[in-house]
């Protein structure tokens, strides 16, 4: 099938409905300059996960981890969002109950202007202090004193960022996973469904009988299970895809309800 037969089934899927969530992972901001974690110039590819993004990597030398953050805050602060992040922004006013649910930590969907969002590992602008918990918002590039400290009571402030063999936050989590259990689509943007919980909460849709569109420029596990797997990059299927439900909503295609037609 051509990539356009596939948008135009995606399109078909997504139409009209009500409630469709999306699951974005670093993929989406690959073509805005920020690099993935396990593509070929990936993150973990280049540097050891567990001597960086670990509380024990925090207490052993936080200077080293911090000069990691301040590292990749100097990328991303230089980069803008792409079509990709556009569109995910304009669906807010399409779908009614529309949730974007992000692994990112660059800001960009914000930065696009999004609002209905959950950043699911949290922000690479946000510090949390590790004595207080106090969140705070920090676009200082470069960082003047590494590891910063908090300025009320001195200790030290963290990357306010889910690491491994960490808990996500507990609101969070339950804003993602009502998002996904209530959805009538999801669609998975640019991730390769290894890190888990992001991973299942597709799965659990597809479970539940509602189909996934993915999003991506490789296979990854959820392909064999998606509705629609468009192979290509996000910032040029993703506006594709808004084409498709334009003309659609311009030829007046009827609001689809899963639950079946409404009484005449
Ligand atoms: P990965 O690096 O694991 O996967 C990126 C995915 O994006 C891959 O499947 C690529 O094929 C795909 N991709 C690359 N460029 C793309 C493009 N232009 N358009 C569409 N897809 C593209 O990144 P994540 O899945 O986001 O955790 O990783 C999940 C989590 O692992 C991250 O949130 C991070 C990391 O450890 C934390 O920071 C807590």
């Amino acid at each position: 099938m051509t990539t356009q037969e596939l948008v135009e089934q995606a399109a078909d899927l997504l139409a009209g409905l009500d409630r469709l969530t999306v699951l974005t992972g670093s993929g989406i901001s690959a073509e805005s300059g920020v690099p993935t974690f396990r593509g070929e110039d990936g993150l973990w590819r280049r540097f050891r996960a567990e001597e960086l993004a670990t509380p024990g990597a925090f207490a052993r030398d936080p200077k080293l981890v911090w000069e990691w953050y301040d590292w990749r805050r100097g990328i991303i602060v230089g980069v803008r969002p792409n079509p990709g992040h556009a569109v995910l922004a304009r669906w807010e006013e399409v779908f009614p109950g529309f949730t974007l649910i992000t692994q990112n930590v660059d800001g960009l969907h914000p930065l696009a202007g999004s609002r209905r969002l959950v950043e699911l590992h949290g922000n690479i602008w946000k510090t949390r202090c590790t004595a207080e918990g106090v969140v705070e918002e920090n676009r200082e590039v470069p960082l003047s004193a590494i590891p910063p400290r908090c300025p009320r009571c001195g200790a030290l402030l963290r990357p306010h960022i889910v690491w491994f063999g960490e808990m996500l936050d507990r609101d969070v989590l339950r804003q993602a996973l009502e998002a996904g259990s209530s959805c009538e689509a999801m669609l998975v943007v640019g991730t390769s469904s290894f890190v888990h919980p992001a991973a299942s909460l597709p799965l659990a849709a597809a479970e539940r009988g509602a189909p996934v569109v993915e999003v991506n420029t490789a296979e990854t596990p959820l392909t064999h299970l998606a509705a629609v797997s468009i192979r290509g990059p996000a910032g040029e299927v993703l506006p594709r895809i808004d084409e498709a439900l334009c003309s659609r909503r311009k030829r007046g295609a009827p609001r689809r309800s899963r639950r079946g037609p409404s009484p005449s």
